[in-house]
């Protein structure tokens, strides 16, 4: 019986995941295997619902956004049906078995290899394919998405230089990438910002101030500032890490509850961050500013060639993986080639921008402030 391939594109969907799915549903047909999809990420497979991959489905979308095969956010271990949550871990593996699937593939970032570790708990053989536009997997030198982010950011950047500049403003771009600067350091750098601000660089209001006061009087009264979604303040930071602490530290549930109440609170104030960045520098500098969130923009629309890319050589790859009946391991880039790294050392680790990153010392080195 030809071997049979379940594929589903699980987590925030990225440009590159149709060619992914392309890669692995080519490659796979070329082997004589059958491929099948499933909907909406963990979802479809708690709810059986399938798309068969054949030749016809796989036409014409390599270079197409999106996902043909849906997304969502579910985990299956704590999925919502009828308004209840509920444990599916059970009912995947069931169907899996029923569809006779020989392997699963799932295309998706952290979350998604945190959840293909429980379905590997059931038995089920699983192999995933790094994506996000976070690039912030670990064990993997690249992901799907982050070239194409990393393009739409950094235009956006670009654009807004002659309007700041024309204005005599600040503009200040909030740029996608959760707990990882890695989208607003490259695009910062590309873009040519003049201040650039990272989650794992806490930064000083006053050193932000002061570098866009300095450029003034250099006779430069406009500044670029690419701030990451997930940039804190030394002063939150503090704030969050303490929390962190009281929560890991909790002696009783009422001191637990208490730290993840203050952690809630903190996260929820931040979510304004980069408007009451923008206040606050124009109380110290002394000049107009405007905050431009690029949001979902980002992981929208076209492939890039180096997206298209790598897709179809770590989704081809998965497929030779399968052949030899390798499972349990993420398709990670290593170069020009792929490596098969265990889920189990992937899951639950994140990849952030090291301080001493070459990128940065790049960045400080042109002269833009990193805000500390
Ligand atoms: O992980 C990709 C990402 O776009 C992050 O950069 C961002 O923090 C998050 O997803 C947004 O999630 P959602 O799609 O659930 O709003």
């Amino acid at each position: 019986m030809a071997t049979r391939i379940g594929i589903i594109t699980a987590g925030g969907d990225s440009p590159g995941l149709n060619a992914a799915i392309r890669g692995v549903g080519k490659a796979a047909l070329a082997r004589g295997m059958e491929v099948i999809g499933f909907r909406d990420g963990f979802r479809g497979l708690a709810e059986d619902s399938r798309l068969r991959l054949d030749r016809r489905a796989l036409a014409g979308i390599l270079t197409t956004g999106g996902t043909v095969l849906g997304t969502g956010r579910d985990k299956p271990h704590r999925m919502e049906i009828d308004g209840h949550l509920r444990d599916m871990c059970g009912v995947i593996a069931r169907n899996c078995k029923r569809n006779k699937l020989d392997a699963l593939v799932c295309i998706g970032g952290g979350g998604t290899n945190k959840n293909a570790l429980r379905l590997i708990e059931q038995g089920l053989n699983v192999i995933t394919l790094p994506k996000t536009i976070d690039n912030d997997i670990a064990l993997t030198e690249a992901t799907i998405g982050f070239d194409t982010a990393l393009g739409i950011a950094t235009e956006a950047i670009d654009r807004l230089h002659s309007t700041a500049h024309s204005h005599h403003r600040i503009i200040i771009a909030e740029v996608m990438g959760h707990r990882a600067g890695w989208l607003a350091l490259g695009a910062g750098i590309a873009g040519g910002a003049d201040v650039i601000l990272l989650p794992e660089i806490p930064y000083d209001v006053k050193q932000v101030a002061a570098a866009i006061r300095r450029r003034k009087s250099h006779g430069s009264n406009f500044s670029i500032v690419a701030v990451a979604e997930g940039a804190v303040s030394k002063v939150d930071a503090t704030e969050f890490e303490s929390a962190a602490r009281h929560k890991a530290n909790a002696k009783t549930q009422l001191e637990r509850q208490r730290a993840k109440t203050q952690l809630t609170a903190l996260a929820a104030r931040h979510s304004g961050n980069t408007l009451r960045l923008s206040k606050q520098l124009e109380e110290l500098t002394r000049l107009e500013a405007r905050v431009t969130i690029l949001g979902y923009l980002q992981r929208g629309g076209t492939p890039s060639a180096a997206d298209r890319l790598l897709a179809t050589r770590l989704g081809t790859m998965c497929v030779e993986l399968i052949n030899d009946k390798v499972f349990g391991v993420m398709v990670a880039a290593r170069g020009d080639s792929a490596k098969p790294v265990p889920i189990a050392e992937v899951a639950g680790r994140l990849k952030l921008v090291p301080p001493n990153h070459p990128w940065i010392e790049s960045a400080r080195r042109v002269g833009t402030s990193l805000g500390d």
